[in-house]
């Protein structure tokens, strides 16, 4: 049962408490997340339409005249033309769908992906009940296409490569992965860097060998790419982009008592607030915008390879994003020991590794707040 009413500024006193426990981005505490403070545009179009539901969308033509444009200005970025694909919940329901869209055109089972991919990986073999091949990285902890070659044969149903790798930001050799799968689907996970990639200066790409990595690609068949992360929208945001029109019919499902006879998505209800943001914050920006974000954020990331390097710190790589990694033996202890006071940065398994996340919100400032805790934890150890 639910307790008794209470009146409606207590609620609201009980509700600010609540929320001065979670961390905001603005503290410049937060070093170790993909997703940061959405873009104010993005948060008042999302309070717009907070009460429409893209699952019944005859009911919201409003927003699915959005949702298209929002696929449309996507294919523009990520070279897809005629642009299909629909903004879901996040990368892990689009990486989830993809699978299942795989699954269902082939009748196979088996999954090819690289210790880099994201454990969504994980959930959606399990979900799917398909059979996990996983491969080693290459000496720049990109998948390993000499590796890849061996496990193609004819029971693969799907190559998983990721643009943009959640623990390093690595960016794998889409074109040659494309090659060597010959025939097989290709997907590629640009959760973080589909809102990096296309932003980041071409010689920055070609001095860190990122060659195509989008649908300039023949051989790849879908693409998740999140807006809550680098895009700057509000959660619940992710999109799927598929190059066949008809691929998200393996999901389609009759919905007779909605105003739209069949649905697509795993999802039913569908908030429309996180599309209108998408929507707004994309066409605020500009392509022109998101390089000047992406711009700071690379230059943010080099601040902190710097800093860091005189506190003695090696990098893993050298990074394509603005996602980047240092060597320690107890990355773990360190996390922990950050948190204690009052920071929150990341770790990398393997190798172990202290891992930073320069979104918009992480500021030279906020660094330079920083690195000193950082220097007087690693002395402790
Ligand atoms: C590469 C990649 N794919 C998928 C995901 C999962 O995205 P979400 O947490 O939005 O489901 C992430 C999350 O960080 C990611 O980095």
């Amino acid at each position: 049962m639910i307790k008794g009413s209470k009146e409606r500024s207590d609620v609201l006193n009980d509700l600010r408490r609540s929320k001065a426990k979670d961390i905001s981005f603005n503290s410049g505490r937060i070093f170790g997340s993909m997703c940061t403070a959405p873009h104010p545009i993005a948060l008042e179009a999302h309070t717009l339409f907070h009460e429409s539901n893209l699952g019944n969308p005859g009911l919201c033509p409003g927003t699915v005249d959005l949702e298209r444009d929002v696929i449309s200005m996507l294919g523009g970025m990520l070279c897809l033309e005629p642009p299909y694909g629909r903004v879901l919940s996040g990368g892990t329901e689009a990486n989830i769908t993809a699978m299942y869209m795989a699954k269902k055109s082939t009748g196979r089972r088996k999954v090819v992906f690289s210790k880099n991919a994201h454990f969504s990986v994980l959930k959606a073999i399990k979900l799917l009940d398909l059979e996990p091949v996983e491969i080693a990285l290459d000496d720049r902890y990109r998948m390993d296409t000499v590796q890849l070659r061996e496990v193609i044969d004819d029971d693969v149903m799907l190559v998983h490569a990721v643009a943009g790798s959640t623990e390093l930001g690595t960016v794998d050799d889409i074109e040659t992965v494309s090659r060597t799968a010959h025939g097989t689907r290709l997907h590629v996970d640009a959760a973080f860097g589909g809102f990096v990639l296309p932003f980041l200066d071409p010689e920055h790409l070609r001095t860190h060998d990122v060659g195509a990595w989008d649908f300039r690609v023949g051989g790849l068949g879908t693409m998740t790419v999140d807006p809550h992360k680098m895009g700057l929208s509000t959660i619940p945001s992710g999109c799927i982009m598929y190059r066949n029109r008809d691929a998200l019919d393996a999901l389609k499902v009759e919905s007779h008592y909605l105003t739209s006879p069949m649905s697509f998505t795993l999802a039913g209800t569908r908030g429309s607030g996180a599309v209108a943001a998408t929507w707004a914050v994309m066409r605020h920006l500009g392509s022109q915008g998101y390089r000047r974000i992406v711009k700071e954020c690379m230059d943010n990331t080099r601040y902190l390879g710097i800093r860091l390097k005189e506190s003695g710190l090696e990098r893993v790589v050298d990074p394509v994003m603005n996602v980047v990694a240092f060597h320690h033996s107890k990355p773990i202890m360190v996390d922990s020991m950050m948190r204690k006071q009052g920071y929150f940065i990341s770790t990398v398994k393997d190798p172990p590794a202290l891992r930073f996340v320069v979104m918009p919100h992480v500021t030279k400032e906020a660094i330079d707040r920083l690195v000193p805790v950082l220097n007087r934890v690693l002395e402790r150890i």
